[in-house]
């Protein structure tokens, strides 16, 4: 058994020091490279349907592929300072709620507010971006190593989508914003680890449960809040997609959990864990802060306080927590994860609906693709 030392490379899961000491020094790398120690398994049982969860799902993803360049409206001209503005808006503006006396942005401006705006848009699809290469690389991986035919049919799929999501995310950027991001070095850290895994469990785990829960969670969230119309479909179009992929991951695990001892569960809780804290700290979007000319330090802190930022950090778990109950690694053992994720404040999602089934609802709809 590890250490939260031994798991996350710090004690205290909140020493902001720590956190933001982690960044990316490779930036002008053009290519990253990530052993992954997996053997490729053949199976020659090819009894196609014999899991019929995956093979439903297999089925309705081959019904549901859509075209990237042709389903989306990339005609729609995007004014990303005036996307700025109508955001920030519908709350009535900028830091709204904050006492900023004393702060570096107590001298800040309009123009200020929508620069970072703007930065943070930047940042975030980028990170979006770099988040979908995660799950193509980490799906490919599963067609090789999972050893049942079911799943390596129903993963193929999903390298098409994931495909499709990179293309998009990068097409958004390169044509309606205005400068990409490289990776942070979080988010990195956890996509080496799920790569480096040898075990295909732990590919699911890291990608499909968590990296894809939290990806759900924040779509949705954007998707809900933006007023720009093309990202709106475009996020749209995507979770149709990864409703299906999360899908996968807990029906998938669900039946192989239940052949773990507590030992090997205790691992997979550990991996659950790294994952929540790395993919937290992720979203303090350290290098916006860093390109605004801000102190990096003082402007987490602030940001921490933020009204509505504790309620959003804790959205982005809405779906990983419910889904962790579900494959029983919330209780496993002695109950170590439901420790870790009370300290990390986002227990309180046990009881939500899980994503088991819930990709029927997010299924694109006629009148989705009429509007496209
Ligand atoms: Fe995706
Ligand atoms: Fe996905």
């Amino acid at each position: 058994m590890s250490t939260t030392e031994d798991i996350i490379g710090r004690t205290d899961i909140n020493d902001l020091e720590a956190i933001l000491s982690i960044t990316n020094t490779d930036v002008d790398a053009i290519a990253h490279a990530v052993d992954q120690h997996a053997d490729a398994i053949f199976t020659w049982d090819y009894d196609k349907g014999h899991r019929t969860a995956l093979n439903k799902l297999y089925e309705k993803a081959k019904r549901s592929q859509w075209n990237a360049e042709t389903d989306l409206p990339w005609e729609t001209e995007v004014d990303q300072s005036a996307v700025v503005m109508a955001n920030a808006n519908q709350f009535g503006g900028f830091a709204v709620g904050m006492d900023l006396t004393g702060t570096p942005f107590a001298k800040w401006d309009e123009k200020e507010w929508v620069q970072l705006g703007i930065e943070s848009q930047n940042w975030t699809l980028s990170q979006f971006m770099h988040g979908e290469q995660g799950a193509l690389i980490c799906t490919a991986k599963i067609v090789e190593s999972v050893p049942w035919i079911d799943a390596k049919y129903y993963a193929a799929t999903q390298v098409m989508d994931e495909a499709r999501h990179v293309e998009v995310f990068a097409k958004y950027l390169d044509t309606k914003l205005s400068g990409h991001y490289p990776i942070n070095a979080h988010l990195r850290l956890l996509l080496d680890d799920i790569i480096r895994d040898s075990r295909w469990d732990m590919t699911y785990l890291g990608m499909q449960i968590m990296v894809e829960g939290l990806a759900l969670a924040a779509f949705g969230f954007i998707h809900q809040l933006t007023t720009e119309p093309l990202l709106k479909q475009l996020l749209r179009y995507v979770m149709s997609d990864e409703a299906r992929h999360v899908a996968f991951g807990v029906l998938s695990l669900q039946e192989y959990y239940q052949e773990l001892t507590n030992a090997e569960l205790r691992e997979r809780q550990e991996f659950a864990f790294e994952a929540a804290v790395r993919m937290r700290d992720r979203f303090l979007q350290q290098e916006v802060w860093d390109r605004m000319g801000v102190d990096v330090k003082e402007a987490v802190q602030l940001v921490m306080q933020a009204p509505d930022r504790m309620l959003f950090q804790q959205m982005l778990f809405s779906k990983i927590v419910p889904n962790c109950k579900k494959l029983g690694l919330i209780d496993a053992g002695d109950g170590w994860l439901r420790e870790k994720f009370t300290e990390l404040g986002v227990i309180a999602f046990e009881n939500w609906e899980d994503t088991g089934s819930e990709y029927d609802a997010f299924a694109l709809t006629d009148a989705d693709q009429r509007s496209a």
